[in-house]
């Protein structure tokens, strides 16, 4: 087991990527924290994860939710070994039609909620620990519509680099994983229509090398290579799960 007796928090853990690394890192032994806003969710993930699962609700775009539950955590378990930041959303909308609001909303998850999140898990990190963030494919290529999205993605995916640094005279090792266009829930909450969502899916679909969607299972076991000891020589990298499309 690669994550034996390990305490993991796992933002956006109950859909999509994060309920998949969730899974996975049950399985390899550890104690899993997974945190989301919508109640339904949180119900069905807590079920389906059993054990000493521990299903959190918060909304990151708030600090003070992010505060209680990381004491949540610590009142359960004592200490927190990795953090994986995944959780994230976006709207899509044509550069000429993106609102000012549109962007702090984005902002306020995907970069701020995703910063505060480690950096108020970081005092109960010790050396060994790992965090681990999910970017995005769309770091290195340009999509029509998801200009702000892909600055929060970019935004983040510096950010490694720069904690990466300061943390590593901790021992604390901080990395990203970078997917390509996944089978998720994700696609269905940018505010497309149904053929819209199916219509980008296909064009994806095509442009992909290994001409498919991924799996969030695929994501979720190169987060787990990050998260554990296996990756013990790596800090401020960028793993990309994207079938190819950005590196081909
Ligand atoms: N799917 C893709 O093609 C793809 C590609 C590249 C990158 N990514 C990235 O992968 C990550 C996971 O996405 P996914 O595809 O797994 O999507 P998903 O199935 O929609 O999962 C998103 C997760 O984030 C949580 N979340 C959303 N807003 C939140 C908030 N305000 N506070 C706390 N939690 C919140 C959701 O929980 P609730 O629903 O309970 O709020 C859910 O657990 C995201 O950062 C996304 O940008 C996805």
């Amino acid at each position: 087991m690669k994550l034996k007796d390990k305490v993991v928090l796992i933002t956006g853990g109950t859909s999509g990527i994060g309920f998949e690394a969730a899974r996975l890192f049950r399985d390899e032994g550890a104690h899993v924290v997974v945190i989301g806003t919508n109640p339904a969710r949180l119900t069905s993930a807590a079920s389906e994860l059993g054990g000493d699962v521990l299903a959190i609700r918060a909304d990151l775009r708030h600090p003070a939710d992010i505060d209680a539950a990381i004491k949540e955590t610590i009142a359960k378990f004592g200490r927190i070994d990795i953090v994986y930041a995944n959780a994230g959303a976006a709207t899509a909308a044509p550069f000429d039609e993106v609102t000012s609001e549109q962007i702090d909303e984005q902002f306020a998850l995907n970069f701020k909620g995703l910063f505060f999140t480690v950096q108020k898990a970081a005092p109960y990190l010790s050396a060994g620990s790992s965090i681990v963030v999910t970017t995005s494919f769309l770091n290195e290529v340009g999509a029509p519509g998801l200009s702000i999205l892909s600055a929060t993605k970019a935004a983040v995916r510096s950010l490694v680099r720069s904690l990466g640094a300061e943390l590593a005279p901790r021992g604390i090792r901080v990395n990203a994983v970078s997917p390509g266009p996944i089978a998720t829930p994700f696609h269905g909450k940018l505010g497309l229509s149904a053929e819209q969502v199916e219509e980008a899916a296909s064009g994806l679909q095509a442009s992909v090398p290994l001409k498919r969607l991924g799996q969030a299972s695929e994501v979720a076991k190169a987060a787990l290579f990050l998260a554990s000891d296996d990756a013990s020589y790596v800090t401020g990298a960028e793993l990309v799960v994207d079938g190819g499309l950005t590196q081909i």
